[in-house]
């Protein structure tokens, strides 16, 4: 099979490690890529920001599926684009993709089928923000209605940092067209999860479920990143309340699409909060997770292959998902300033000496002169599998002292929280 893999983190640098074991595989393309999934494949190189002229390459290199990592293409529309070419493609079309696009027609998709998430109001205009504010205890969440790169969740301490917010969004246009509208929504406290699924022809397969760590300090302080740092499983979702969230959240937001005439083809990612009064949706992504992807893979018995160019051809591969009983841990090391600015260009050493058994997945990293350096804010995911979480911790943590550059920061309790 020839692969098109799109995306340049460490996401797709998973991915391109596990498809890159398939026996199906003939070749891999991955653009851009980044000089990991180079050693898997072949990172294709030109402008390709048109669309068009994306397809047409994959149309002329035969490419047998396409694979979408990042979310911004999907919401575009790429993946129609794709299939209108005869293309298969692994992620929803631009309807679907709207899931994330628009958080507001999430919240509205999800009261229709009745999934449970937190309270919410929509706002365009200041009144309705006061409002929507009046209703709720502090602290405030502010959701910025369209894709924001990860910054568009604003959690307000006190309603005059949430009017100020409010306004910064809807009235000085600080996320441009994205920020056209507001989700106000009712504060939810407990830990959160993240659940993925595969699907195809209205039906889903679960992966394992994940925790990622969103906040930059030790001790699950400072501001929120891309994340720090992923781990699977989590003892909070047993087996079998993972089927039953699938019967919860998975089968109903699958029905609804189907109603609206929408034949959703790829991944789609519930992050849930686990209240006291049960989980409860806080977004959906339509794409995999970033890092959670980093500690799924590793566990994942099965080829990943079939299971997606099945769901790119409308329907599920039929054999169950085989999980390691072994746990994973991803350890994100970060440039020092990331998520803030944070210089790039110091070179990485230290590699040689990790245990053959450590995977190393590149996000944010180049070569010069034939040496790997940094080039971005997550570097790298050092990432093992232990018979435990605690066994796995113990052993990232040793491997994570091995790998060096300047500026070098990380969380030291990724698995605790
Ligand atoms: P999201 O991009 O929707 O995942 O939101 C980013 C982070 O904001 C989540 O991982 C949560 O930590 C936090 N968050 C989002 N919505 C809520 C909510 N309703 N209550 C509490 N925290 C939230
Ligand atoms: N780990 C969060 C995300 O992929 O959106």
């Amino acid at each position: 099979m020839r692969v098109l893999l799109i995306g340049s983190g460490a996401r797709e640098h998973a991915l391109a490690w596990k498809i890159g074991q398939s026996p199906h595989l003939e070749k891999l393309y991955c653009w851009p890529g980044n000089p990991g999934t180079a050693e898997l494949g072949e990172n294709i190189e030109g402008d390709f920001k048109n669309p068009d002229k994306l397809g047409y390459w994959a149309r002329e290199q035969q490419i047998d599926l396409t694979i979408f990592g990042p979310e911004a293409p999907l919401v575009d529309g790429l993946a129609d684009s794709f299939s209108r070419r005869g293309l298969f493609a692994l992620g929803p079309g631009r309807e679907g993709a709207r899931l994330e696009g628009s958080k507001s027609w999430a919240k509205k998709v999800m009261d229709e089928a009745g999934v449970p998430t937190a309270g919410y109001d929509v706002a365009v205009t200041m009144e309705q923000v006061e409002k929507s504010l009046a209703k709720y205890p502090e602290p405030y969440v502010l959701k910025v209605d369209g894709l924001a790169a990860g910054k568009g969740v604003l959690i307000c301490e006190d309603h005059s940092k949430a009017l100020e917010e409010a306004r910064s969004v809807l009235e000085e246009n600080r996320f441009g067209s994205a920020g056209q509208k507001l989700v106000i929504e009712e504060f939810l406290q407990g830990k959160e999860a993240s659940l993925l699924a595969i699907c195809a022809g209205g039906e889903y397969l679960l992966f394992a479920p994940s925790r990622d760590h969103k906040r930059l300090k030790t001790g699950d302080q400072g501001p929120n990143t891309g994340g720090m740092g992923a781990y699977s499983p989590i003892e909070e979702i047993s087996a079998a309340e993972q089927d039953e969230l699938g019967r919860q959240i998975f089968r109903p937001i699958l029905d609804i699409l189907q109603k609206k005439g929408i034949d959703y083809r790829g991944i789609l990612y519930a992050g849930l909060m686990l209240t006291p009064q049960g989980p409860k949706v806080l977004e959906f992504n339509v794409r995999f997770g970033d890092p959670e992807t980093q500690a799924i893979l590793p566990r994942m018995e099965n080829d990943l292959l079939p299971y997606l160019f099945s769901a790119a051809r409308g329907e599920l591969f039929p054999e169950p998902i085989k999980w390691k009983e072994e746990a994973c841990l991803c350890v994100n090391l970060v440039s020092g300033g990331y998520p803030g600015s944070y210089k790039k260009g110091y070179p990485i050493s230290g590699l040689e000496k990790l245990n053959p058994e450590t995977i190393v997945f590149q996000g944010g990293t180049s070569t010069k002169d034939n040496q790997l350096v940094t080039a971005g804010g997550r570097v790298l995911g050092v990432t093992v599998l232990g018979k435990d979480l605690s066994q796995a911790r113990e052993k990232a943590y040793l491997e994570v002292e091995k790998v060096n550059f300047k500026d070098k920061y990380y969380r030291t309790d990724l698995g605790r929280f």
